[in-house]
């Protein structure tokens, strides 16, 4: 699976939801997140990000985000059409530490 991770919190793009063949993108509040299940890994998504913020879970490190990811999922509702991202997006783009300040 690919997963989503930190430098999409506040950033969210939402490129990534036009482009996945399964509409397998959840969303909450401030970051986007991928259903590990649904998720065919077809890659689509990973280049379209401009955040860079989905990877796939073969990198090594990303053993959170696949559990924030599969967690989040359960909860949040889909999302399957881009709105316009948070005004401020740009500002957050390459912030570290994004998931411990703001995550929500
Ligand atoms: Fe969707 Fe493909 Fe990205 Fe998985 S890798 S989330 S199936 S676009
Ligand atoms: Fe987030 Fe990138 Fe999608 S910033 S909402 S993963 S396009």
């Amino acid at each position: 699976t690919y997963v989503v991770t930190d430098n999409c919190i506040k950033c969210k793009f939402m490129d990534c939801v036009e482009v996945c063949p399964v509409d397998c993108f959840y969303e909450g509040d401030n970051m986007l997140v991928i259903h590990p299940d649904e998720c065919i890994d077809c890659g689509v998504c990973e280049p379209e990000c401009p955040a860079e913020a989905i990877k796939p879970d073969t990198e090594p490190g990303l053993d959170k985000w696949l559990k924030v990811n599969t967690q989040y999922a359960e909860l949040w509702p889909n999302i399957t059409i881009k709105r316009d991202p948070p005004a401020d997006a740009e500002k957050y783009d390459g912030e570290t530490g994004k998931f411990e300040k703001y995550f929500s």
